[in-house]
């Protein structure tokens, strides 16, 4: 479930004060309860998966890209697989641990492991969510936001677009306040 932690110190972990602060962002947060059953548990388990089991993966949650499809026209979705074993994953990391936006939503759900996604509120005090498995999450295009995994570098999360061309970081030169 997901945590903020805020400027100053202090950490919400209810879910109606979290979606509360988060509003005026226009970030949403929900909780999608992961599919039941052994093999689901075991593929999100797996450090790392072959490509025939992120389809299945996929397959298991696909229900929510259909409902994705048909109310906001999502044409696409990938699976992120991240571990410590990955070459280069400090450098892939490090280009989203800046402060930019995009052109078009970042939405994930979370499926295995823990991240972190940086705001930065209109007053310009930061906050920091943590999402784990079973967290959805929208980020609006052109918000302001900032993503950095800790300890155990893993991760599972599908990616859902409306435009893929839209989802590169455009940076904006905010220092980052929270660590
Ligand atoms: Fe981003």
């Amino acid at each position: 479930m997901a945590e903020l932690r805020l400027q100053g110190g202090s950490t919400v972990t209810a879910p109606q004060e979290i979606a509360k602060l988060l509003a005026p962002l226009g970030v949403q947060l929900r909780y999608w309860p992961l599919p039941d059953g052994p093999r689901s548990t075991e593929l999100r388990a797996a450090k790392t998966l072959s490509a025939n089991e992120q389809d299945e993966l996929l397959g298991l949650v696909d229900h929510r890209f259909r409902s994705l499809q048909d109310e906001f026209g999502y044409e696409a979705r990938d699976l992120i697989v991240l571990h410590e074993d990955i070459p280069n994953l400090a450098a892939a990391l490090a280009k989203f641990a800046d402060i930019h936006y995009h052109e078009d939503d970042e939405v994930r759900y979370v499926l295995d492991g823990t991240g972190y996604f940086g705001f930065v509120t209109a007053t310009g005090d930061q906050m920091l969510l943590k999402v784990s498995a079973g967290d959805y999450i929208n980020v609006p295009a052109r918000t302001e936001h900032w993503f950095v995994m800790r300890d155990a570098p893993r991760i599972k999360a599908v990616r859902y677009f409306i435009d893929k061309e839209g989802w590169v970081p455009v940076y904006t030169n905010t220092a980052v306040a929270l660590a």
